[in-house]
């Protein structure tokens, strides 16, 4: 395992996200009026892979996009951050993942619907397809936006090539046994844990604001004053397995990521709010 320059995968989706931020959001049947709208780059999986390098990792990232403007400025963008996306592939005939998201309340909670278009073609053959580059990672990260063949494999190819497999259950379903004893650690939200089932080797449960929960103990979050908490998820898992792929204790690893969190919801937008090693470490 390498400690100065890890190298991840990430296998997952890639969104565009179309934001709304208003005062509060709105109740079932209300129309409430917002401010500016915003575009940004999302997805989970791109959202991992993009924090991921900025924490100071080579970045693989195994993804779908559709023919469109969407997905073409979602690569170009990985592409500035460095990330090979070699197995980042286009589908002709579908659309690329959009994700519609208001922002509201105090504390800019967000609600989020995602139309999963082209992360649903994303198949275990694709995967499959990038197997040699699985046999030189340190670590391997998947979410659930995108079908769960695909995450099935990528989960034994870690296994076979005897890296940690981290998941991040979300959006959160019932997970199978024969993938959860696969995982080295899980990083479940605390609905998603509620969800997900019992089996992985370590869970950390992230909590918001209040931080995380690493086996019993707490590791609290510093205080920020949030501005878009869309991607804070993502950007605790990313940095907790770049972590664990430099060799650093879960601890740890947990630690460092918090910090990076609360860094990442001071900011706008999923992508271009992850924060760079050198405001973390
Ligand atoms: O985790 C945040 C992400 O969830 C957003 O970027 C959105 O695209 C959805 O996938």
């Amino acid at each position: 395992m390498s400690r100065s320059k890890p190298h991840l995968i990430v296998v997952g989706s890639s969104n565009t996200d179309l934001v709304i931020q208003c005062d509060r959001l709105p109740n079932p049947g209300e129309t409430i009026l917002g401010g500016e709208f915003a575009r940004f780059a999302g997805g989970k999986g791109a959202n991992q892979a993009v924090a991921a390098a900025r924490a100071g990792a080579r970045v693989t990232f195994i993804g779908a996009h559709g023919n469109d403007d969407f997905g073409r400025t979602a690569k170009a963008g990985l592409c500035r951050e460095g990330i090979d996306v070699r197995y980042f592939r286009e589908h002709r005939k579908v659309s690329s993942g959009v994700a519609l998201i208001l922002i509201g309340g105090r504390d800019r909670q967000n609600q989020i619907a995602v139309a999963r278009s082209a992360n649903d073609t994303l198949s275990a053959a694709d995967v499959r397809a990038a197997r040699s580059v699985f046999r030189r990672a340190d670590a391997v990260v998947a979410q659930l936006e995108i079908p769960f063949a695909a995450v099935q494999v990528a989960a034994e190819l870690a296994a076979a090539a005897g890296i940690p497999f981290i998941l991040n259950p979300a959006p959160a379903q019932k997970l199978p046994a024969k993938l959860l004893r696969l995982v080295d650690t899980l990083t479940p939200n605390e609905h998603e844990v509620r969800v997900v089932g019992k089996g992985a080797r370590r869970t950390v449960v992230t909590l918001g604001a209040r931080g995380v929960l690493v086996g019993n103990q707490r590791i609290p979050a510093p205080k920020v004053k949030p501005v878009d908490t869309v991607g804070a998820g993502d950007c605790f898992t990313a940095w907790l397995a770049v972590g664990i792929a430099e060799g650093l204790s879960l601890e740890d690893s947990a630690r460092r990521a918090v910090r990076a969190a609360s860094i990442a919801v001071t900011r706008s937008g999923a992508q271009p709010g992850m924060p760079y090693r050198r405001e973390v470490v």
